[in-house]
């Protein structure tokens, strides 16, 4: 609890508005009837009540407050990625959606996760440990950089390309599959020098809590759209390099490898 209250401490000094929002303190489970996604950070958020618990109807306004009030995301990025996640709502002209529309296959979501199985064998969303160790394997250091990163990813698309005779990639699935490495590095690390501390990625994904008892804080610069395109080219440009010295891929037609 001490080390909590340091942290948080920390996390708010330069920030009074936030000590408004008491989220950093609570946590809990989902319960039996909350529904929850294939994204740690948006499960995460619902865990600590940044977003609804249960997951469900979830409007622009929430999703605004909650990018910003628990990871200092601004209100442009916000709303790309609320624009983004209402897409998956199978009702028409949709002003909400719930943490399971995103599991949807082939919207927003994408083979090759770094922590969740492919569709194909059956189970596009839950946190999968196995999927999760592969993916660790390549954090390769107690601070993970753009590098190991890429290769991380990299690493996952080549054994999603070897196992799944269904493997593709939708353009905007490529596209998020690079923004979620970048996300982690960009969100809990240090979008300057590209790294992060592995021990706070690990934690957020096999938790689904924020690392606070870990000594990470809420960012104290604001985090914009062109701040997650810069680490999402410097991961492209770091798998071009892994990809040229490893790889020689077969590509499907109307589908992007990633590679
Ligand atoms: C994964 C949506 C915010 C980090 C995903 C996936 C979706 C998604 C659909 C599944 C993709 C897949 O792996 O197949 C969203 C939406 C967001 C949001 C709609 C905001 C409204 C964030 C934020 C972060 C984040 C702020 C910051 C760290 C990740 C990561 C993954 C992911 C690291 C990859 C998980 C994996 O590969 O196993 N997100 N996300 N997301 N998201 Fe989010
Ligand atoms: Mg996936």
């Amino acid at each position: 609890l001490l080390f909590t209250a340091v942290a948080l401490t920390q996390a708010f000094a330069q920030d009074s508005d936030a000590w408004d929002q008491s989220h950093f303190f609570t946590w809990s489970p989902p319960g039996p009837d909350d529904v929850r996604a294939p994204c740690p950070m948006l499960n995460t958020l619902a865990n600590h009540g940044f977003l609804p618990h249960s997951g469900k109807n979830i409007s622009e306004v929430d999703t605004i407050n909650a990018l910003s009030t628990a990871l200092n995301i601004n209100q442009t990025l916000g709303e790309f990625l609320f624009r983004a996640a209402i897409t998956t709502n199978p009702m028409p002209n949709a002003t909400t959606f719930s943490l399971d529309n995103l599991d949807r296959h082939d919207i927003l979501e994408h083979d090759a996760s770094l922590s969740r199985g492919d569709f194909y064998f059956g189970d596009d969303h839950t946190f999968n440990q196995t999927v999760f160790d592969e993916t660790r394997s390549y954090w390769t250091a107690p601070v993970v950089d753009v590098q190991m990163a890429a290769n991380a990813r990299l690493a996952r698309v080549h054994t999603s390309n070897a196992t799944n005779p269904t493997f593709g990639f939708t353009e905007t699935g490529q596209e998020f599959s690079f923004g979620e490495s970048a996300a982690y590095i960009l969100i809990l690390g240090d979008r300057v020098s590209g790294t992060v501390p592995r021990s706070w990625v690990e934690y957020l994904f096999e938790n689904e809590r924020l690392p606070l008892e870990l000594g990470w804080t809420r960012r104290k610069e604001v985090i914009t759209f062109p701040d997650l395109i810069d680490l999402l080219e410097r991961i492209v440009n770091a798998t071009a390099i892994s990809s040229q010295q490893t790889t020689k891929m077969i590509k499907r037609e109307d589908f992007h490898t990633g590679l």
